[in-house]
């Protein structure tokens, strides 16, 4: 029997486009998650999409017992670690809600992989890590800094990482840093479902355009950029997942810790993406230029190219293609997995 790829948050967003890039090459996913920002249909959906349906667990990063049952009975041979909480306005709200789960649940999860011997980790870190970056593009050995409890949760589950691995160089450990994830997979059957009024950009713009939010803001419009409003490196969610398949070839064969960004390279402002939306459904969006939001930076961009070097990885879908995928999705589900 192959041993399966254990995937923790494999039912939210990046997981369940990762769980299809898995299966399309061959892994087996088991997925482990409490469902608390996600639901389970979006597994179904990837077994709609792959012919395979991930073997799921419902249940909690932080419950030590239930990994020491799943590690054993289903001997993984690495895990791909997704789960945590992600919004950053709630993390200020509730910071030690974002310190137990991302950074105590990522240390219960390591204790019992040590336990069990198994010592293979692809974790999701983001770019957030390199607060507001002094230049453009980001290169990996940038300094690092956190404006926000989510922030510093991914800043520390790093640290971990890195003294872990010092301790113990047994481990394999990949960090990757992705840039902004967007659009959804082509089937238009998963995408991103958040819960509320959406905080990203692309979520947003999808559901003004489906008619559940009546017009965009777009945060400011005198940023130091051409058109004046934020630039990002807004990377197809397809594409992250296949850079997780890359991540997983490449901690399977080679010895080591390793930290790359997951982006394209390219910058594309508010505007640009606005622009390639309304091409892509055919119609104006209603948008008004705002005031700034609280802690947002001019400019993001990865450089790209340890990525390529190491992992022999990049980007490869347009924003036209991102923004086909975000609409199909949207379309097909005006309202999510619900
Ligand atoms: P998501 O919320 O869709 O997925 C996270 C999943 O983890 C959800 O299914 C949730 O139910 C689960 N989960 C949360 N806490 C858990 C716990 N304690 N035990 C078990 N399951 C738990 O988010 P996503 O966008 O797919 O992000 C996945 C990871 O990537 C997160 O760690 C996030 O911080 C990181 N990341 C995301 C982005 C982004 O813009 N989406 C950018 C950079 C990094
Ligand atoms: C957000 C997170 C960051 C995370 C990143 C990747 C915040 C403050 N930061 O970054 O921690 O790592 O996602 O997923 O949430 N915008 C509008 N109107 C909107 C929404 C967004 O104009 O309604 C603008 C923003 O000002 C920004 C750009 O669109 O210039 C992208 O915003 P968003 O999608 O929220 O991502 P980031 O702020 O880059």
């Amino acid at each position: 029997m192959t041993q399966p790829i254990l995937v923790t948050g494999g039912a939210g967003y990046i997981g369940s486009h990762t769980c299809v890039a898995l299966i399309e090459s061959g892994h087996t996913p088991l997925v482990l998650d409490n469902l608390c920002n996600s639901s389970s249909e979006s597994l179904e959906r990837v077994r709609r999409i792959s012919g395979v349906r991930p073997g799921f667990v419902e249940g909690d990063v932080r419950d030590a017992a239930l990994l020491d049952r799943v590690l054993a009975e289903q001997r993984p041979q690495a895990v791909i670690h997704f789960a945590g909480l992600k919004a950053v306005g709630e993390s200020v709200q509730q910071p030690l809600e974002y310190y137990d789960n991302n950074v105590g649940g990522t240390v219960t999860l390591l204790q019992a992989m040590q336990r069990a011997g198994l010592r293979n980790l692809i974790f999701s870190s983001s770019a957030t890590v390199y607060g507001d970056p002094a230049s453009v593009p980001i290169r990996e050995d940038f300094p690092r800094s956190a404006t926000n409890p989510y922030g510093r949760s991914k800043l520390m589950i790093e640290d971990v990482l890195g003294d872990l691995y010092r301790a113990d160089p047994a481990w394999r450990i990949a960090r990757l840093r992705y840039f902004n994830p967007v659009g959804a997979h082509p089937s238009g059957l998963i995408g991103e479902d958040p819960r509320g009024v959406p905080n990203n950009l692309l979520p947003y713009i999808t559901q003004v355009a489906v008619g559940r939010l009546s017009r965009l803001r777009i945060f400011g419009g005198d940023w130091p950029t051409p058109d004046g409003t934020g630039v990002r490196d807004f990377i197809h969610v397809m594409d992250l997942a296949e850079g997780h398949v890359a991540a997983l070839r490449h901690l399977l064969a080679h010895e080591g810790m390793f930290t790359v960004n997951l982006g394209t390279g390219q910058g594309c402002s508010v505007l640009q993406m606005v622009q390639a939306f309304e091409r892509c459904c055919g119609r104006g969006l209603p948008y008004e230029i705002v005031q700034r939001r609280a802690g947002d930076i001019a400019e993001c961009w990865a450089d790209p190219a340890q990525a390529q070097r190491l992992l022999n990885w990049k980007a490869v879908r347009d924003l036209d293609t991102i923004c086909a995928d975000a609409w199909r999705w949207q379309q097909a589900n005006p309202a999510g997995y619900a």
